[in-house]
């Protein structure tokens, strides 16, 4: 057995980072780990997907810092699977490779007019607000009364509340300044989330159905009778988990307020799906059919209805990207895989390649989750070491490939630089960072002197 063993990770969110931990912690064998990311930035959704009104959420990449700052670990940042290095020549370099690239585009809702300007996937404007550089060139129209949101999951609730937030909610985030104006110009009145089946069944948790009764500039309006349940959703709730009972909770509470007047309201629609997006040259209106539940799925009714918006974000989930000369599931979207193992063709498994997070399983968990499944894909690869499955290792290391090639590529080191210069940014201003968000002035910050 080879020690210590050398790992690539490809990605650095949560699967990437819980997976350079627990390879870190084996003493037999001793590991090594790069981790590579295409961003400058490390800890992926958790610096670019989660709401940026919520800190204490993002406070968990102070436990990747912490495996960061252990021995055997090193970051390369700014080098893209696909782009600057291929699997095959990862796969020479390295005992084994892990993939963790997360779900890097969004579910269609395949209805007319989904392309139209103006019908966004959630994915964008996240990405957007959150500060990703490869979105910082997006423009939202939010000059219309009504914003329409498609999903019934936590990204919805999350897309809805930014837009509700008032300009003292945002000021103390690190939402994007673009963002931040965007939304405080926004003349947006009202913004409908819709969801295809009921109070029930609806993705989302507690804590978030919650918070937004908090929002100081927004209502939050149900109808009543949406939450009236058939025997179905009776039945459903009564074996469900305590978590669908609370979120009914919050929903009957909403019902029942009076609306206070609030600037802005989010109304919570249910039982309703797309059938078209509606516009000349851009989004004007939504047409949705109203839906009843059959053994727990959504079935159109004949009963239609067409809603004037000016923007619709579409929150039905992201999805998995192929990797070159890496094995793909199209319809499921995720690398074939058995317990992060991962399988070819004939659904052998590929000796020394493994996958984590939601790459492995699909686009569903918080980041806790991605623990557990990493550290799965750990042991896996750890036994495969002791039992010298893992293939024999030939080329030189990664540093001098990229280096022959021409790749900049941004250490750990630099993205430190990138932190220090954005908390800089924030800290007179009450901010816990002010986002650098695009690629020249990243990469421009990782060549500050310390760095
Ligand atoms: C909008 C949103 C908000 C969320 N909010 C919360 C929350 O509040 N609380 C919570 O617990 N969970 C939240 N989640 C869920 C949580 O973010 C995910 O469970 C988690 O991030 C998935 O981890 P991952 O490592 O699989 O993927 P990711 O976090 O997406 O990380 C993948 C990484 O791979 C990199 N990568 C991709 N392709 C390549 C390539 N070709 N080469 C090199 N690198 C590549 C990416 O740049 C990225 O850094 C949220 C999710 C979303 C979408
Ligand atoms: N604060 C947090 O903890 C937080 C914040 C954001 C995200 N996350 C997590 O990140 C993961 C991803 O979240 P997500 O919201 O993208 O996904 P999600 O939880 O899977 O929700 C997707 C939603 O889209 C709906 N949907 C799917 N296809 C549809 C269609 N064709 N038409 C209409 N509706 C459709 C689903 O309805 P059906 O149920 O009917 O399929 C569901 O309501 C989740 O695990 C989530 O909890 C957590």
């Amino acid at each position: 057995m080879r020690d210590p063993l050398r790992v690539a990770v490809v990605g650095s969110g949560p699967a990437g980072f819980y997976a350079a931990g627990g390879l870190l912690a084996s003493a037999e064998p001793r590991v090594e780990v790069d981790l590579i990311d295409r961003l400058p930035t490390p800890w992926g959704l958790v610096r670019l997907g989660v709401a940026p009104d919520h800190p204490n959420i993002k406070a968990v990449s102070r436990a990747f810092e912490k495996i960061a700052r252990q021995p055997g670990f090193r970051f390369f940042g700014n080098v893209e699977l696909g782009r600057d290095v291929t699997h095959d020549e990862l796969a020479e370099r390295y005992d084994a490779v892990v993939y963790a690239v997360g779900a890097q585009t969004d579910r269609q809702l395949g209805v007319p007019g989904e392309e139209l300007p103006g019908s966004w996937p959630a994915t964008a404007f996240v990405a957007w607000y959150n500060g990703h550089p490869d979105f910082q060139h997006l423009e939202f129209d939010l000059t219309h009364e009504r914003a329409v949101v498609i999903g019934n999951g936590n990204v919805a609730l999350d897309v809805a509340r930014m837009l509700a937030l008032t300009p003292e909610e945002l000021a103390p985030t690190d939402t994007t300044d673009a963002a931040i104006e965007a939304i405080n110009d926004a003349r947006v009145r009202e913004i409908l989330v819709v969801g295809r089946r009921g109070p029930v069944q609806a993705a989302w948790t507690p804590v978030e159905v919650g918070e937004l009764g908090e929002l100081a500039g927004a209502d939050v309006l149900v109808d009543p009778a949406e939450l009236e349940l058939d025997p179905a959703s009776a039945a459903e709730l009564e074996s469900a988990p305590p978590t669908v009972r609370r979120n009914l909770d919050h929903l009957r509470d909403y019902a029942a307020r009076a609306p206070a007047g609030k600037q802005r309201a989010i109304r919570l629609r249910f039982f309703a799906s797309p059938v078209a997006i509606l516009g000349d040259t851009r989004v004007e209106g939504i047409e949705l059919v109203r839906n009843e539940l059959v053994d727990g799925r959504a079935v159109a009714t004949g009963e239609r209805a067409t809603i004037q918006c000016g923007i619709v974000f579409r929150s039905v989930g992201y999805r998995g990207v192929a990797l070159p000369g890496v094995p793909f599931d199209d319809a499921a979207g995720t690398v074939p895989n058995e317990r992060g193992r991962v399988l070819g063709r004939g659904r052998e498994k590929l000796p020394g390649v493994y996958c984590a997070g939601w790459i492995k399983r699909g686009p569903s968990g918080v980041i806790g989750t991605n623990k557990k499944d990493a550290t799965e894909t750990v042991e896996l690869l750890l036994e495969d070491a002791r039992s010298g499955v893992l293939q024999e290792r030939s080329g030189e290391d990664l540093e001098q490939l990229l280096a022959d090639r021409g790749v900049v590529h941004v250490l750990y080191a630099g993205w430190e630089a990138i932190d220090a210069d954005e908390r800089g940014r924030g800290e007179p201003l009450g901010r816990p960072r002010v986002k650098l968000a695009t690629w020249d002035e990243l990469l421009a910050a990782t060549r500050s002197p310390d760095s």
